[in-house]
């Protein structure tokens, strides 16, 4: 086990696992092996077949239906967490949904629902969902939350479209609960990655093209995979950590400091 990397004793919830691709999975990966108790939450029925393999290899007990759409699932896993373990050391929220005309659209043209939805699904569930376990995350004398954006936050990506204002925002989200739950031993981060494909980023326009200009031009020439992502996140929360929050850090073999 990573000397530093410690999770023993740590319960945590894993949100956004859809298969074996999932940037989600490499997190749960790298939690499991540094010794994480873990929960995991799936969207759905028809998700369920594709993450048993998943939490079989890691010998993940407790999974959950999650839809963030329908409050009632979250509160019932939170319930579930309270009654098995009674504390939530760290959660990581990895979920995002824009409808296919707002992706792809001009976000000038985006419709209110259109944008109220993925901004609902992919940046005000992570202000719920850090709500909803608090009381959890209290009792355990303090807590790691981490999301996951992209660089789509801060720079045009064509085709990225309303994601890239969901991402902003939940940038801003997390500097905010940073502040607000500091006091608490909370601690509130955001993970970048680089491009990598998983089910979301397939349904991106020309994201082929994102993954071959962050070879070519990232400094490291290198595409990042769900490992390097779950080796960023585990060590975010433990307690090597401890004095890390509110930022947003990148894993993507340098690209964002190219001009
Ligand atoms: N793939 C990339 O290149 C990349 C890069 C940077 C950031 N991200 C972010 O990483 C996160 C995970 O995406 P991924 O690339 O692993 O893709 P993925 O398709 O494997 O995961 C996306 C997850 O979101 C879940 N989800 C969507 N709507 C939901 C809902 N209503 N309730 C519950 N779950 C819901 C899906 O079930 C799925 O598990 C997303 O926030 C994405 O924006 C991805």
């Amino acid at each position: 086990m990573n000397p530093i990397v410690n999770l023993t004793g740590k319960v945590g919830l894993i949100t956004g696992i859809a298969n074996e691709k999932s940037i989600s999975t490499g997190v749960a990966e790298a939690c499991a092996e540094a010794g994480a108790t873990l929960v995991v939450t799936y969207q759905n029925d028809k998700t369920r077949a594709f993450i048993e393999p998943v939490i079989n290899r890691l010998g993940v007990k407790d999974a959950y239906l999650m839809d963030v759409t329908r409050p009632e699932t979250v509160s019932e896993v939170v319930d579930r967490i309270a009654a098995t373990h009674g504390k939530l050391d760290f959660a990581i929220h990895s979920m995002a949904f824009a409808k296919r005309d707002d992706l792809h659209g001009r976000v000038v043209d985006t419709s209110p629902d259109g944008f109220a939805l993925a901004m609902d699904v992919s940046t005000h569930s992570f202000v719920r969902l850090a709500k909803a376990v608090e009381p959890l995350m209290e009792s355990a004398g303090g807590g790691s939350l981490v999301t996951m954006t992209y660089l789509g936050s801060e720079k045009v990506i064509p085709h990225y479209g309303v994601m890239g204002l969901c991402k902003a925002a939940l940038e801003a989200a997390t500097r905010y609960m940073a502040f607000e739950l500091g006091a608490k031993n909370i601690r509130v981060n955001a993970v970048s990655p680089g491009p990598l494909m998983t089910r979301a980023a397939s349904g991106i326009a020309g994201f082929d093209g994102l993954m071959a200009a962050a070879v070519e031009r990232s400094p490291m020439h290198a595409l990042v995979t769900p490992e390097d992502i779950g080796a960023l996140t585990a060590f975010l929360v433990s307690d090597a950590g401890r004095l890390i929050t509110g930022g947003v850090h990148f894993v993507d073999a340098g690209y964002n400091v190219m001009g």
